[in-house]
């Protein structure tokens, strides 16, 4: 999603209110490119090397198997971050996406950066308080993590909300606009495209906005949290009682840069699309996200309060591409993630 485009243009092609007010939210939206991609997860298999599958990991550079919450603070571990925004050392993590061509072998789909920014593959993530531009929000507290999506799911059956898919015709990125994973506009699917994404996908993960105000995880890294009680977030819906505490609006949005892959002879003879998660999952349904809150000190909340917007903030540190882009970690065990690959590493969920 681009919001530096003129408004009017922007407005032109947005079919929602909502998306019209998205579009110029007082959001922060920036880039952390890649720190790593590895088979490690220290929020659903802390200690474990390896993890299950692969996932692309984005932060700061303290990123471990191990990251016991209040303990291991992120922000006191790390030396540098991927993040334009220089105070971020949290890490954000989501499966990734591969390309199974006609002959059985894998390769990884890498990320392309969004329009409008500058990096090295990883995402852009956006943190979005109320569009009334006036309900205030609270940070995540030290040690703070949660989940969205499940890696085991195949059908839409039990999908959280904001999960989604957008297949691009062009690097331009059209269809362009609209909020993402608004049911019934038609731009966007839970599952994977069924193809002729000649311009990319775009996958989107929204994380829930009300907390519980007490546990800064829960067993299933989820229940900690909630989405409003009634009506979205963007229209400052009321947060239940059991999760009172409002939440700034985590976004990823992973742009997979397929076009290394659009040339069709190669893709499944049965005219299936011919792209995978690295949890062996060819639907889409399992795509999922992590957060661990690493920011230093009060800067979030003081990049929430002063309502920054993009990637530069006068309330805040940043730091040159060329600096996040140096920043970067070796897998915890080493193994090919770039070449063509006979089976995925770990063909389990
Ligand atoms: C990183 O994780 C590994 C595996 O759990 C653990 O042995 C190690 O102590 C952790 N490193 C730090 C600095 O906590
Ligand atoms: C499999 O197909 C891909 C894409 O066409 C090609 O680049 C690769 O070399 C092939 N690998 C083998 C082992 O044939």
């Amino acid at each position: 999603m681009l919001w530096k485009l003129p408004y009017l243009a922007a407005a032109a092609v947005m079919p929602y209110t909502a998306s019209a007010q998205f579009a110029t939210a007082a959001m922060m939206r920036f880039q952390c490119s890649r720190l790593v991609v590895e088979r490690v997860d220290p929020l659903v298999t802390p200690g474990m090397v390896q993890s299950p599958h692969i996932h692309q990991i984005v932060g700061g550079n303290s990123f471990n198997a191990t990251m016991t919450p209040v303990d291991y603070d992120p922000s006191e571990e790390s030396t540098c971050t991927t993040c334009d925004y220089s105070e971020d050392f949290s890490n954000y993590w989501t499966a990734n996406l591969y390309f199974k061509a006609r002959n059985g072998t894998y390769k990884r789909v890498k990320q392309m950066v969004n329009l409008g920014l500058q990096g090295t593959e990883g995402m852009t993530v956006y943190y979005i308080p109320p569009y009334d531009g006036k309900t205030t929000v609270t940070s995540f507290k030290p040690g703070f993590r949660m989940l969205v999506g499940d890696s085991a799911l195949r059908t839409s059956a039990g999908q959280q909300k904001q999960l989604c898919h957008r297949c691009y015709t062009n690097v331009q990125q059209t269809p362009f606009g609209g909020a993402p994973c608004v049911d019934g506009s038609g731009m966007d699917t839970a599952q994977l495209p069924p193809g002729g994404c000649d311009g990319g996908i775009r996958a989107t993960i929204t994380f829930p906005t009300c907390w519980d105000g007490v546990n800064l995880d829960s067993p299933d890294h989820k229940s900690h949290v909630a989405y409003p009680a009634s009506g979205s977030f963007e229209s400052t819906g009321p947060c239940p009682s059991t999760h009172p505490v409002r939440l700034p609006q985590v976004m990823y949005e992973v742009m997979w840069d397929t076009r290394e892959f659009n040339d069709k002879s190669t893709w499944p003879e049965d005219g299936s699309q011919p792209f995978v998660y690295s949890m062996n999952d060819e639907t889409g349904y399992g795509w999922h996200g992590d957060y661990l809150f690493g920011w230093k000190g009060d800067a979030l909340q003081r990049g929430l309060d002063a309502r920054c917007f993009g990637n530069a903030c006068t309330a805040l540190e940043t730091q040159r591409p060329e600096d996040s882009m140096a920043c970067t970690k070796k897998q915890t065990v080493p193994e090919d993630v770039d070449g063509w690959l006979e089976e995925l590493p770990s063909m389990v969920m």
